[in-house]
């Protein structure tokens, strides 16, 4: 028994080990939070109740780290502590009796309670008013300088206070608080990174952490990150005597503070409000894991102390979890439109805040081999608001050994082609047209709405339809007859009738609307709005991509030869070796602006010590490749990995004839001619952010009936940027370019409403 607990102490506490590091040193977690607690909590108990067999390097003994080898270290003028965690009421009670116990009798607590952020901390030091050094928490002694990143965050004051009218800057202040991604600044990033053709960031907290520890803090500044502080490490000039008073004192100054923290006069008053705040988790703008509790008098709190790493006089009430542990039973493999492969976990069901969960997902299998998920393996999902519950990671120390390593099949489950890994992709895609589950996924994207929008072709309409072999691709819809449609079962005539005249109707959708319907990777609505915007026709933007194309084979057989063979161990000659493979990504949109190409290009290669003709020949073969490409590459907001994937899809054989029996049963494939019907903005560029009076769509056309143009991104080239209600970075970008900011209203007088 007694041999028992030891091993137990013994094992969790190397578990604990491993999650830390996973955590803190790898910023890659492979369990949740929750069941992190939990490990941790039992751990705890276990080491209070046999004291003599807690180790001396156990996890309970010392605060986590965050520290990286990149940044300069910054000793904290206090310790950065920590949380205890409550559970539940009987916690929360519990925590109280405790503290009362320690106060003199008779004492009253009251408390502030606060949302409990699920960022990443933050300290940051003040001198005189001025913004001296920010630090992460580290291990809680000392962090890593992030100063120069933590001045890009715009919810950070350089300066305080910002409102002389809030008095003097105290001689010192430091405080703590934690910087997040607000949620629709983290969507707003998924979709910068869907235009890019980049995979999406899954987790925002780590994606915060990553986006901080930047080693260029111009990358940082890239992110919208926000800064909310609510506490005062240390100070000199200022005396305060309550959490509620630091938290005014705060917003006095200047920072971001958390709006929605309330007082209590009872702990429970805080319970009973507790209970609505969960009930608002999913409404407030900002991820929370849970609650912070504080007693609310300093001077209580003070006398309370420090119990290990946690100031007795706060507690986290965390929310029960989003997250919990199962089994993997095994994976089953999607193919979507494009071919690719989505693996999805299926698992012993489980119920998951409030919802029972049985398949989750794996994401890719890039990401099965990193976080080394096996089948049969106790995984932790996590669930959180709308999204599709994920895999979080294996719980390794639950391993039995009978676990199996899962590894891309090598045959589309579907039909049975190969599957292949595109050079780059992290995705693995079946590259079979025909594939009959391709067709299907294609044809339900095709249909629906936002693309040809097409009443009454569902599911099971479409798997109908392509049984009968009447149609075995987007085009066939629109050669449908009434007739063979009138011997399908369940067709009545009335329903034919309407399936022909939706389809019919569908022919005349906008381009923008066809382009979409194509399903090409990474081109949704936004980035189609983007080409036709540029493109006043299929056949142009076809035409395009075949020059490119030819560019580029031209490019490759007349440099490729010139290459010499790279010496086994030089890896700089094989790093140019693989840019030259890839001229339309990885050389044409690093020259196609600025300066004269040949002195740039002849630096680049220089370690290949090509003789002069050679290098004047590439650089002739990379202009032509250059020119070709300009039209799409261009393009803002359009990155050089989704114009790769419009080139190899217009140039795809099967693709271009389904086109071509597209545009032969009349379907529009025309940009619609902009009416024009004023001049006063002709010339102009406009870029439109925030909310306006009317849709953006309205707008745009308004400026575009006025002969000016719109644009998705500021450049030098914009003339105006006209700003609505609560505008995003793209004012900031506009100051920073010297581009003159309009209001909607200026706008509107201009047009002389
Ligand atoms: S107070 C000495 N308030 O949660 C007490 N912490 O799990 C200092 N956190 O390390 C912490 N929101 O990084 C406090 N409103 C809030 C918080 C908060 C998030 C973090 C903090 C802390 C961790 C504990």
């Amino acid at each position: 028994m007694t041999n028992d607990i030891r091993s137990r102490i013994a094992n969790l506490s190397d578990q604990l080990h491993f999650h830390i590091y996973r955590y803190h040193v790898l910023n890659d977690p492979v369990i949740g939070d929750s069941e992190y607690d939990r490990m941790f909590r039992d751990l705890q108990d276990l080491e209070a109740e046999h004291p003599q067999y807690a180790r001396a390097d156990s996890p309970t003994q010392r605060v986590g780290s965050d520290l990286s080898g990149d940044f300069a270290k910054v000793a904290h003028p206090a310790p950065i502590l920590s949380l205890a965690n409550a559970f539940d009421e009987a916690d929360l009670r519990h925590w109280e009796e405790r503290n009362l116990r320690l106060l003199p009798s008779g004492s009253r607590l009251r408390y502030v309670l606060q949302p409990k952020l699920d960022g990443l901390a933050i300290v940051i030091s003040y001198e005189n008013g001025e913004l001296i050094r920010a630090a992460t928490r580290g291990n809680g002694v000392t962090g890593d300088d992030v100063t120069a990143n933590v001045k890009t965050i715009r919810s950070a004051p350089l300066r305080i206070p910002l409102d002389p009218a809030a008095g003097p800057a105290p001689a010192r202040l430091v405080v703590r608080g934690e910087i997040l991604f607000h949620k629709d600044s983290f969507l707003e990033l998924n979709r910068e990174q869907a235009a890019q053709g980049l995979p999406a960031y899954v987790n925002a907290r780590n994606t915060a952490s990553g986006s901080l520890k930047q080693k260029d803090s111009r990358e940082t500044a890239k992110r919208k990150l926000t800064a909310y502080i609510y506490d005062i490490v240390d100070s000199q000039g200022i005396e305060l005597e309550s959490e509620w008073q630091i938290l005014r004192y705060l917003k006095s100054m200047g920072f971001k503070v958390l709006a929605d923290a309330s007082r209590c006069s009872s702990l429970d008053e805080a319970i009973e409000q507790a209970a609505a705040w969960e009930a608002r988790r999913d409404d407030l703008p900002f991820e929370i894991d849970g609650l912070v509790l504080k007693v609310d008098e300093l001077s209580a709190a003070r006398e309370l102390g420090v119990a290990g790493k946690d100031p007795r006089g706060a507690i986290a009430f965390k929310f029960p979890a989003e997250e919990a542990a199962t089994t993997l039973l095994g994976i089953t493999i999607g193919v979507g439109r494009t071919g690719k492969l989505t693996p999805t976990a299926q698992l012993e069901p489980v119920f998951i805040g409030g919802v029972t969960v049985s398949s989750a997902s794996l994401h890719n299998y890039d990401q099965v081999a990193a976080l080394d998920i096996r089948q049969g393996d106790r995984v932790v999902i996590k669930r959180s608001g709308d999204v599709i519950p994920y895999v979080i990671g294996p719980v390794i120390g639950a391993r039995k050994g009978d676990e199996t390593p899962i590894q891309p099949p090598q045959l589309c489950p579907f039909c049975v082609a190969e599957v292949v890994q595109p050079d780059g992709a992290i995705d693995w895609y079946c590259p079979n047209q025909i594939c009959p589950e391709r067709i299907m996924r294609a044809l339900e994207f095709f249909v629906s709405r936002g693309a040809m929008d097409i009443e009454g072709m569902g599911p099971q309409t479409i798997a109908a339809l392509i049984e009968e072999r009447l149609i075995q691709d987007e085009a066939d819809i629109f050669a449908l007859q009434a007739e063979p449609l009138l011997a399908l079962e369940g067709f009545a005539e009335k329903k034919v009738e309407n399936l022909l005249s939706s389809i019919e109707a569908a022919k005349a959708r906008p381009f923008e609307q066809v382009l979409t319907s194509l399903g090409i990777d990474g081109v949704g609505s936004t980035v189609a709005g983007l080409l036709t915007d540029n493109f006043a026709s299929m056949a142009d933007l076809q035409a395009t991509a075949e020059l490119i194309s030819k560019a580029e084979a031209s490019f490759l057989r007349n440099t490729l030869p010139l290459l010499p063979a790279a010496a086994a161990d030089d890896s700089d000659v094989e790093k140019l070796r693989q840019r030259l493979r890839h001229p339309t990504t990885e050389l044409a949109p690093r020259y196609m602006q600025g300066a004269e190409l040949g002195p740039r290009l002849e630096r680049l290669l220089r370690p290949l010590q090509l003789p002069v003709e050679s290098l004047t020949l590439v650089a002739a073969q990379l202009q032509q490749l250059i020119d070709a490409c300009r039209p799409l590459h261009t393009i803002e907001g359009l990155g050089p990995i989704l114009a790769r994937n419009i080139v190899d899809w217009f140039t795809d054989a099967h693709n271009q004839t389904v086109l071509k029996k597209m545009q032969a049963a009349g379907v529009n494939m025309k940009a619609e001619e902009k009416k024009v019907s004023g001049t006063a903005l002709t010339g102009q560029t406009f870029v439109l952010t925030g909310t306006m009076s009317a849709p953006r769509g309205e707008i745009k056309a308004l400026v575009e009936a006025n002969g000016g143009k719109v644009t998705g991104g500021v450049s030098k080239k914009t003339s105006f940027v006209v700003a609505g209600d609560s505008p995003g970075s793209k004012v900031e970008k506009a100051e920073k370019n010297g581009v003159p900011i309009l209001s909607e209203d200026e706008l509107r007088a201009l047009l002389g409403e």
